[in-house]
């Protein structure tokens, strides 16, 4: 079975305009019908209204139709609906509601970026002019999607829906507090944390070094310091440097470098990583709201009275 990661997104928000012009500042493309495009992978975002801020559905690319009948098989094993027609195969995951949509899809093949120079001791890349990351005037373009991060009331349930029934591989592990999985051979594409309500912690975008998401983080923050969550730094559990912002709805966004690729599933030893580690590697420590949002209480709220 091979697994070619994320296609897109649906993320389901109060106010679809100011959330569609923060992501459209974050660097995607609006197409005016509720799809937001990153440079290589196309269409990977859509707004739709929602009450409250969640994760409605989220598209994964599989190879072929035979890919479709194995998971139905798993998932019909684990009790969950499904529902098969033709290169769609649709299932519901049971804690935190998401739609996973698996969708017989082409990989994503991405050009080969160049490289930057970067001077070292001994090792001048660079001779007698700026470094790149000066130079670029640009804005930032996310080039695709990478992950989604989901808060769920039942880790254990949310983790076999992904491994058991979708066949995610566990990259790593945050204690008992949550589990990094692809579904290729990138380090993560979705992370489940424990958390005491169910909702969309963030999603993560890729671009082309550490200086675009210096770059873009800038700009995001300039006529906006609330939007800043965490960042910069680097994370232990796929290497990618990260920072983290926030859009009007109260998700967090990602910028990411540098993930841990071209995984084998047959040398890749998963580790159990304890504090720090689980969070990152080096950067400023990351503040409470991080695992925490400030609104969680108000989606907790919410989703009792069923919204
Ligand atoms: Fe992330």
């Amino acid at each position: 079975m091979a697994l070619h990661g994320l296609s897109s997104v649906t993320i389901g928000v109060p106010d679809v305009g100011s959330t569609a012009a923060y992501y459209t500042d974050f660097g995607l493309t609006p197409h005016g019908d509720g799809w937001l495009s990153s440079t290589d992978g196309g269409n990977q975002l859509r707004l739709v209204p929602r009450e409250r801020r969640q994760l409605v559905e989220m598209v994964i690319r599989a190879e072929n139709t035979d890919d479709l009948a194995r998971i139905a098989a798993s998932l019909t094993r684990l009790g969950i609906p499904v529902d098969l027609d033709g290169d769609d195969l649709v299932a519901v995951e049971p804690v935190v509601g998401t739609r996973a949509v698996v969708r017989v899809l082409p990989p994503l093949v991405q050009d080969q970026a160049p490289r930057a120079a970067y001077n070292g001791p001994g090792r001048l890349e660079r001779r007698g002019r700026r470094a790149d990351g000066v130079l670029r005037a640009g804005p930032v373009r996310p080039t695709r999607l990478g992950h989604a991060v989901l808060g769920t009331t039942n880790l254990e349930a949310s983790k076999a829906f992904f491994v058991e029934g979708l066949g995610f591989k566990v990259s790593d592990s945050i204690s008992d507090k949550g589990v990094f999985m692809r579904w290729s051979t990138e380090h993560h594409n979705v992370l489940v944390l424990a958390a005491p309500v169910n909702f969309l912690h963030h999603t993560s975008w890729q671009v082309a070094d550490v200086d675009e998401i210096g770059r873009g983080a800038t700009r995001m923050l300039e006529d906006h310091p609330e939007r800043h969550i965490w960042g910069l730094g680097r994370h232990h559990a796929g290497s990618n440097f990260f920072w983290y912002l926030k859009d009007p709805a109260g998700n967090f966004s990602e910028y990411f470098a540098d993930m841990d690729c071209d995984i084998d599933d047959a040398l890749w030893k998963p580790e159990v990583f304890e504090g720090k580690q689980g969070l990152y590697n080096w950067g400023p420590p990351p503040p409470p709201s991080f695992l925490h949002p400030d609104d969680l209480a108000e989606l907790m709220i919410g989703s009792h009275a069923g919204r």
